[in-house]
């Protein structure tokens, strides 16, 4: 398995149809990209559809100008039975200047699944360096901490249909 394999990287310029009314991108245009980025990252590591089945730990460590060329790197941290999670760093390019900024962060939790939507196998996440072995760990955490929030959900039933919020 190649690295490759495990990553993506996209660039995107940021045009003025993303602006906010303060005139710095949208956090929700960003989160439509990282969306993508996480869905091209973890369909092309699996050779499956995948749906979004959680995001977490969106940091907006700063903002994001109309101008900048942005990159999202993501990388397959982990991978389950058929969910994977997707880490993915943003950086913001000035082009004037060429001054890089990191401005984003978050992790997806993308699920493989069949024409039906039923989750289906992914395939092991061959760990090949110590960098990689430190994110699968980090991320094996999390996934431990969202099922353990998700059951704590359930019991006091914070996720029913109810509309009594
Ligand atoms: C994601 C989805 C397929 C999971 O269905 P499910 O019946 O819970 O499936 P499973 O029980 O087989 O779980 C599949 C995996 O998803 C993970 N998962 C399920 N719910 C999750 C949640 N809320 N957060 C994180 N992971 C979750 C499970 O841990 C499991 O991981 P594993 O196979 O690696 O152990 C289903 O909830 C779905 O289709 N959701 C809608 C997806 C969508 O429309 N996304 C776009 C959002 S706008």
């Amino acid at each position: 398995m190649t690295q490759q394999e495990k990553t993506l990287t996209m660039t995107v310029l940021m045009t003025p149809d993303m602006a906010n009314f303060a005139g710095n991108v949208h956090g929700g245009s960003l989160l439509k990209l990282l969306d993508q980025v996480a869905y091209a990252c973890a369909a092309k590591y699996c050779k499956n559809y995948v749906v979004t089945a959680a995001l977490d730990q969106v940091f907006f460590k700063q903002n994001v100008n109309v101008g900048e060329l942005v990159t999202f790197y993501a990388r397959v941290n982990h991978v389950g039975r058929s969910s994977m999670e997707i880490g993915i760093k943003v950086f913001a390019e000035n082009l004037r200047t060429h001054v890089r900024r990191f401005t984003t962060s978050c992790f997806f939790t993308m699920v493989a699944v069949d024409e039906n939507g039923k989750s289906v196998l992914a395939p092991e996440l061959k760990l090949e360096t110590e960098l990689e072995r430190i994110y699968f760990e980090a991320a094996k955490l999390r996934k431990q901490m969202r099922q353990e929030s998700l059951e704590k959900s359930r019991a006091l039933e914070l996720d029913s249909q109810q509309d009594d919020f």
